[in-house]
């Protein structure tokens, strides 16, 4: 219930920020309990923290045990190097001073990178901040409320955010699909949008250790970036490539974390599990883009 009524606090500070997924109209916060719109449309606030705007429940990949893996995994400090790096570049960003910076994860998972990057962000730039975190996915938005951080979780999809124009300073889309026709929308004119995709050697030790040809990964990060630069003006690109040795206790969560095992055969995966450590490598295309000048 105390998670309940900070969150419905919080939400009411900032109930501005918030429009109606089904109609586009302002919201408010009643009664301590629920998102209501002008006509009425309601979304309650659960008990975890949380408000989910969907209207009905969208069939998603991702289930509660690949969210505690990815939770364990970033625990590690095995993300720290990029929710770093993108602490420092929102830093950089020249953000208008005075005013409260409110950073968008849209397609957050558990929450783990906003409640990372807005801890690092606070530490280096001592600014007032508010992590918002949205996903489509109930289980992944139920872990991201279990966290200390004080953050607005909304269970959402990116394509119809249940926000303001122009409400976001800073829009994040880290490896989650993007909607760019509504991060435009939301984006306000002096914020930033940042992309992060996987390149090819993304998690390529486990790409090795479970498949003979290892398929390449599906992105081609030229499109993407192509589809980035109609949308964006392209303010900056860091290529992010690291290595990171996990022990053993994290190798169950780093195959639980990713659909790669879902196609590996068991003997292979049991194998990979016998290893006292492995490194590891983070291999990732950051887009860092502002919206065009009219
Ligand atoms: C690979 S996970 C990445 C999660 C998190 N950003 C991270 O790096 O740990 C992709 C996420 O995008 C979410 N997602 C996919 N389609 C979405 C949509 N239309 N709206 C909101 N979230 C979506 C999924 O539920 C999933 O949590
Ligand atoms: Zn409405």
């Amino acid at each position: 219930m105390k998670k309940r009524l900070q969150s419905a606090a919080l939400m009411g500070r900032f109930e501005t920020m918030f429009q109606c997924p089904m109609c586009a109209a302002e919201m408010t916060v009643a009664d301590r309990k629920s998102l209501i719109c002008k006509i009425g449309h309601t979304f309650d606030i659960a008990r975890q923290g949380y408000v989910n705007v969907m209207t009905h429940s969208p069939a998603v990949k991702y289930d509660k045990g690949l969210f505690e893996a990815r939770r364990t995994i970033a625990g590690s400090g095995f993300f720290e190097p990029l929710c770093e790096a993108l602490a420092d570049r929102i830093k950089r960003a020249g953000l208008p001073a005075g005013k409260t910076v409110k950073i968008l994860d849209a397609g957050c998972g558990e929450g783990s990178h906003l409640a990372r990057i807005t801890e690092e962000l606070q530490i280096r730039s001592g600014r007032r901040l508010l992590g918002v975190g949205m996903d489509l996915s109930k289980a992944g938005i139920i872990a991201a409320a279990r966290q200390d951080r004080e953050a607005i979780w909304c269970v959402a999809d990116l394509a119809n955010a249940p926000f303001r124009n122009r409400s976001m300073d800073v829009i994040l889309s880290i490896l989650s699909p993007s909607n760019y026709a509504e991060f435009k929308r939301l984006v306000s004119d002096d914020g930033i949008v940042i992309k992060v995709i996987p390149k090819s050697g993304y998690l390529q030790e486990l790409r090795e250790a479970f498949f003979d040809a290892p398929q390449k990964l599906a992105y081609s990060n030229q499109d993407t970036a192509d589809r980035f630069c109609a949308h964006f003006d392209l303010e900056d690109r860091m290529e992010l490539t690291y290595s990171s040795v996990l022990t053993q206790r994290l190798l169950l969560p780093l195959i639980n974390m990713t659909p790669l095992s879902w196609t590996a055969e068991k003997d292979r995966i049991n194998s990979f599990l016998k290893k006292e450590s492995a490194a590891i490598t983070v291999d990732l295309d950051v887009f860092i883009g502002r919206k065009k000048a009219k």
